[in-house]
């Protein structure tokens, strides 16, 4: 292989953390213009690699090479100068502002002392031509989903002439079908010669979309693969050194009282806009029941409603026998507990650590006449990092210093530890892999049986089938149908979300 096909080469890199070794001597070669996949279980070290080469974090050891120049102790100025452009999950736009000022934001071009609102546009509109992805560039971004806001960010480094991309969990935030617009976006740049990093754990995504594959394990680069040379089986089981169990299938049960029953229900969006019409909804105890729909569709705004986070402008909610006000203590009060879809915004505090994470909105219970029971909190979060297999295991630990995966676990643990009567759960499995993903399904399937409701909401049709007793398919803040999981494949239930009844 000559030189000059390589892009990125990092060599022997170790990094080291105060507990953990975040790196052992890892080496990833990535070639111009090909889709290179990394995978890991959460944890395994996949965004701190990716974090070192864009020059986030600086390795203890090892050297990195990018389109032949060698960067050391360099900071992200030196990537983007480099070549390297990351796509950030958590997306650093400016709402407010057109697609084309957010493109050029910092680099804006300028006729005299002034910006050039028109060139903005036109380069704009150039690359995304050039590069096979279409958007108006007057467009507020604000106004765009979230498939199109990605777009943005990407353009954003194709702009500052970036040659090799890093894509950090880019799926996990779409829709199926803004996925399958993302992996053709990542074929179209590779096809120009870009070369693209990209982490995930959904290893359907990884073979259709990528070439090679680094699986990652324990801070290790274990194997690099092609991928038209391996499979979903092989990938997984150099990940976790294990196999995967076969998918779960409940049981039918006779479900029990209702412990959610929403009536009539309407809600307005963030914009004011009619989100929800006239939904009716029952959940029962021992029973759950899925909720798709193409993200978008009102799935956001019902579980606020039921989380008594939005106010509800028409129709009523009641967990148990208590109707919903807008006050999220009094839901958990009557027996609710919830794992919501974005946890840096509602489910945790990153500055704490995980003992306090893991008691945040149970206080209560933990509280004696002389303060908190600091012995019992303890326990309690050991028991959680027992019970979902956090990592590292320790309880001191910050948040922010764990894989976001293992935050994610926090979360699940602590919601399951009410013991709820009604569990809501959105998108529970984002983020995590496959063997964790597993997990939390088989656990949501225990809370169930052990009589719990549950409303949950997914963007994976397969989880969906996996483990709803039946699914209501919700299309523009409507219920456009309901279906059983038994009589209903994948196919079927993407053409009900789509409206096609
Ligand atoms: N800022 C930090 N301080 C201390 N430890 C950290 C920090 N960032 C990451 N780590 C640790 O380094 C290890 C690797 O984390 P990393 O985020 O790279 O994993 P990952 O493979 O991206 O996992 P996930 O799939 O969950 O995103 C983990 O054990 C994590 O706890
Ligand atoms: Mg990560």
């Amino acid at each position: 292989m000559t030189d000059a096909a390589i892009a990125v080469r990092m060599d022997g890199i170790t990094k080291l953390y105060p507990r953990v070794v975040a790196n052992k001597n890892a080496s990833l070669s990535v070639l111009r213009g090909e889709v290179h996949a990394v995978v890991g279980e959460n944890g395994a070290g996949k965004s701190t690699l990716m974090k070192i080469l864009y020059g986030l974090a600086s390795p203890d050891e090892g050297t990195i090479e990018v389109q032949g120049h060698a960067l050391h102790h360099h900071a992200p100025a030196d990537a983007i100068r480099a070549g390297l452009g990351m796509v950030f999950q958590h997306f650093v736009l400016v709402g407010p502002l057109t697609v084309a000022e957010n493109v050029v934001l910092g680099a804006e071009p300028r006729r005299g002392p002034l910006f050039d609102r028109a060139r903005a546009q036109r380069e704009v509109r150039e690359i995304s031509e050039r590069f096979g992805l279409p958007i108006d560039p007057r467009a507020k971004v604000e106004d765009l989903p979230v498939g199109m806001q990605q777009r943005v960010e990407i353009l954003k480094v194709l702009f500052r002439r970036a040659e090799v991309l890093i894509l950090d969990e880019p799926t996990a935030v779409l829709t199926p079908q803004e996925t399958d617009e993302l992996v053709l976006v990542m074929r179209g740049l590779a096809g120009q010669g870009k070369s693209i990093l990209f982490i995930s754990h959904k290893l359907r995504e990884v073979m259709v979309a990528s070439d090679r594959v680094t699986v990652m394990r324990q801070g290790r680069t274990v194997r690099t693969l092609e991928t038209s040379g391996t499979s979903p089986g092989e990938i997984a089981h150099l990940m976790m050194d294990r196999d995967l169990a076969p998918p779960v299938r409940p049981a039918a049960r006779e479900p029990g009282e209702a412990v959610l029953e929403i009536g009539n229900l309407s809600a307005l969006s963030d914009r004011g806009t009619a989100a929800l019409s006239g939904i009716d909804l029952v959940v029962r105890a021992g029973e759950i029941v899925g909720v798709a729909g193409v993200e978008g569709n009102g799935q956001t705004e019902l579980v606020e409603c039921v989380a008594g986070l939005r106010a509800v402008s028409e129709g009523t909610v009641r967990i148990g026998s208590r109707e919903n006000r807008q006050d999220p203590a009094a839901c958990y009060a009557a027996g609710l507990a919830h794992i919501p879809e974005d946890r840096h915004e509602r489910g945790v505090i990153l500055d704490f650590s995980v003992e306090d994470n893991s008691i945040l909105g149970l206080q209560g219970r933990f509280s004696g006449r002389l303060g908190l029971r600091h012995r019992e909190i303890h326990r309690h979060a050991e028991g959680i990092i027992e019970s979902c297999d956090v990592r590292p295991r320790d309880p001191a630990i910050r948040l922010s210093q764990l894989s976001g995966g293992n935050q994610q676990k926090v979360v699940v643990g602590r919601e399951l530890a009410r013991r709820p009567r009604l569990l809501v759960a959105a998108h529970p499995t984002r983020g995590l892999d496959v063997g964790a993903s597993e997990f939390v399904l088989r656990r949501v399937l225990v809370e169930r049986d052990r009589g719990a409701g549950v409303l949950f909401v997914s963007a994976e049709l397969p989880e969906l089938l996996a483990i709803s007793d039946r699914i209501v398919v919700l299309a523009r803040g409507r219920i456009a149908g309901e279906v059983d999981p038994a009589e209903v494949d994948e196919a079927r239930l993407g053409l009900l979300m789509a409206g096609h009844g």
